[in-house]
């Protein structure tokens, strides 16, 4: 396993070094039209994406999403009649299982600045499970979205006030700025009902502690900008780590509370966990 990430990522640093962006974007999406032709001629799965819609990251997808939903009922309260939030839910790895978990109490909202993972589940999820909603956000991501009409550090989340038992976020502050998080952690506060959880994953470093997840050396976060580092100066989106005393600090700024201590991904090759929560306010019903 260890050998084949390191070909992967040599590979990678080979191909980086001097193929364009674009010629490599290019490439990789013919490899995948082939793969998708061929699982088609051998009878793909219909609630699994194509290959070429793994702009999201790679692994195993269906696997991924299943061992989310265990945490998710674990860790977060999550129930069939659960109210919940995707933000960055790209080709539906999260909302896959979920159709399978929720009941017609319950419901799925998610939202993406990539069009092409929401027309995916929008004509393979919604159209058999009508609470399971999808919808683009135009946000500017130099990553993900270079001609984005609106900045993510003032766009309002298209929901009401207090309305979500849960929020997920896997792999997507992985790609944001500072003063984008500190503003999406405050429109997630807003959204969620009280004692609601969010669970968002990171790239965390500690520089008391010198801790920094490196994912097993595949990721090199070279480009130091004190609060955060990046792997690219051109492109900082492209993944980005960040201080975990800054990021704890926009969570209390943001009135959300610790619902457990961080899980730290090194040992396992994930990502780091920060699970949070908004208060039960005395008034309030239980969930
Ligand atoms: C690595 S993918 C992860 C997708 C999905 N969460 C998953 O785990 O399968 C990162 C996703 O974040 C989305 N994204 C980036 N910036 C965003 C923003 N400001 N708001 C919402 N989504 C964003 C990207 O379009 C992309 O689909």
């Amino acid at each position: 396993m260890i050998v084949w990430r390191r070909m992967k990522t040599a590979t990678k640093t080979v191909l980086k070094s001097f193929l364009p962006r674009r010629v490599r974007t290019f490439l990789k999406t013919g490899f995948y039209s082939f793969l998708d032709a061929v699982d088609l001629i051998r009878g793909a799965d219909p609630m699994i994406p194509p290959r070429r819609f793994y702009y999201i990251g790679s692994g195993d997808f269906k696997k991924i999403g299943e061992d989310y939903l265990t945490r998710f009922i674990r860790d977060c309260g999550l129930t069939h009649a659960s109210k919940v939030l995707d933000i960055g839910c790209g080709s539906g790895r999260l909302a896959v299982p979920l159709t399978k978990y929720l009941n017609e109490q319950g419901s799925y909202d998610g939202f993406d600045i990539d069009p092409r993972g929401i027309l995916w589940c929008t004509k393979n999820i919604t159209a058999k499970y009508p609470n399971f909603r999808f919808c683009v956000s135009d946000i500017y991501n130099k990553e993900y979205n270079t001609f984005g009409k609106y900045s993510a550090k003032e766009y309002r989340f298209p929901y009401k006030d207090s309305s979500f038992d849960l929020v997920a976020l896997t792999s997507v502050f992985t790609h944001m700025l500072p003063d984008d998080i500190a503003h999406y952690l405050a429109e997630i506060a807003r959204v969620l009902k009280p004692g609601g959880k969010v669970l968002a994953t990171y790239f965390l470093f500690n520089k008391k502690s010198g801790y920094l997840n490196t994912i097993r050396g595949t990721l090199n976060f070279a480009y130091d900008c004190d609060i955060y580092r990046t792997i690219s100066d051109e492109i900082p989106e492209a993944a980005i780590s960040f201080d975990e005393e800054y990021i704890l600090g926009l969570y209390k700024d943001a009135g959300l509370s610790m619902a457990g201590p961080i899980e730290y991904g090194a040992e396992t090759g994930r990502q780091d966990i920060i699970l949070g929560e908004t208060k039960v306010s005395p008034t309030s019903s239980p969930r």
